[in-house]
């Protein structure tokens, strides 16, 4: 059989990257421009900075890519993008790229769901096998989804306000960690000890997650210590939070793997990265005799492997755009 290229671009929000991948597994060439040093020194990602930044960007990220892999764009298949959801100015940039590739080289364009993106990061490392779960905790999503057969998406729940790792970060500015933060507070958690007594998110609803109030909680704990000059055990605090964090996600994904008798679990999003998160899923995942799939570190957060991946799947499926498609900065999956 003809081995399959496909081209991948993704801009949704602070990092420009492309990737060339073959047969849906093999990474040929990935570069990833990371906008972080930039938006660091405000706390968060600025839209009009990053789509900026895309523009300058994507010519010479292409590039860096073709080259790295010995590649022309005449042995490409086939150009998959992410259309959505993201930062509207940054999507544009790199639909915008693709539908130009796309029509000057003559190759089908691929829709790419940026969650669809990171749940085939995992096919980076072995084959999806189903019938599956996916957890998807990146920073502006937390869902469990399931999945019969390749793009088959089915939503089991989802957070009813913050997403995970949107909790991360903002419970990282009162820790006073800089961004982004979730990283930095998952290595903090691992030198504290579970002291402070925090709120359990929505025990009882079924698959669904909240974790605003949790991170009110926090919030409050520690405006409180400053209000009160009383010391405020960071460590101890970055640990109490991630176990009940933690706690609360693996519950809700133990829950659903049961009832539905699935056997397969894959984690994906920039959340994937926590370490708290990953033993703590992994342990779970080994008592109800599931098998677990984590993407490597390098694909858990925004990357083109994990575009180029789903795009392989979407071009076997004859899943094609055309050049009226347009980004959107709110979509769900399914
Ligand atoms: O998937 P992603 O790169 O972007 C979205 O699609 O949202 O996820 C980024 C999120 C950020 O909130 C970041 O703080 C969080 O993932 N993150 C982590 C870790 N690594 C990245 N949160 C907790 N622990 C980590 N190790
Ligand atoms: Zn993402």
């Amino acid at each position: 059989m003809k081995d399959i290229y496909i081209l991948g671009i993704e801009s949704s929000c602070d990092e420009t990257s492309v990737s060339i991948i073959k047969n849906g597994c093999e990474d040929i060439a990935t570069v990833i421009s990371s906008q972080i040093d930039i938006h660091k020194e405000y706390g968060g990602v600025v839209p009009e900075i990053a789509s900026r930044c895309h523009v300058e960007n994507i010519t010479f990220v292409l590039e860096e890519c073709l080259e790295k892999a010995h590649m022309t764009m005449e042995e490409i298949d086939a150009i998959a993008v992410t259309y959505g959801p993201g930062l509207i100015g940054s999507l544009l940039i790199g639909l915008e790229a693709a539908k130009t590739l796309a029509y000057l080289y003559q190759k089908p364009l691929i829709p790419i769901h940026h969650i669809a993106g990171h749940i085939y990061a995992n096919s980076l490392v072995k084959p999806l096998e189903f019938p599956l779960i996916a957890l998807i905790v990146s920073g502006g999503h937390t869902e469990l989804v399931e999945m019969k057969g390749h793009f088959e998406f089915q939503k089991l729940g989802g957070t009813l306000d913050d997403a995970i790792g949107e909790c991360y970060d903002k419970v990282a500015r009162v820790l006073d960690l800089p961004y982004p933060g979730g990283p930095k507070l998952d290595q903090m958690a691992l030198l504290g000890k579970n002291t402070y007594p925090l709120p359990v998110p929505l025990k009882e609803d079924r698959y669904n997650f909240s974790f605003s109030g949790l991170k009110s909680a926090v919030i409050n704990l520690a405006h409180k210590k400053a209000q009160q000059k009383e010391p405020l055990r960071k460590e101890d605090l970055a640990t109490s939070f991630q176990k009940v964090a933690v706690e609360s996600i693996v519950s809700k994904t133990k829950k659903a793997l049961l009832d539905k008798n699935i056997q397969h679990l894959i984690v994906a999003g920039g959340v994937a990265a926590n370490q708290g998160l990953r033993k703590e899923i992994t342990a779970m995942a080994e008592e109800i005799g599931v098998d677990v799939s984590f993407p490597p570190m390098k694909y858990c957060t925004d990357n083109a492997a994990m575009i180029a991946a789903a795009g392989y799947y979407a071009y076997n499926l004859g899943i094609r755009a055309y050049y009226d498609l347009n980004s959107e900065s709110s979509t769900s999956l399914c």
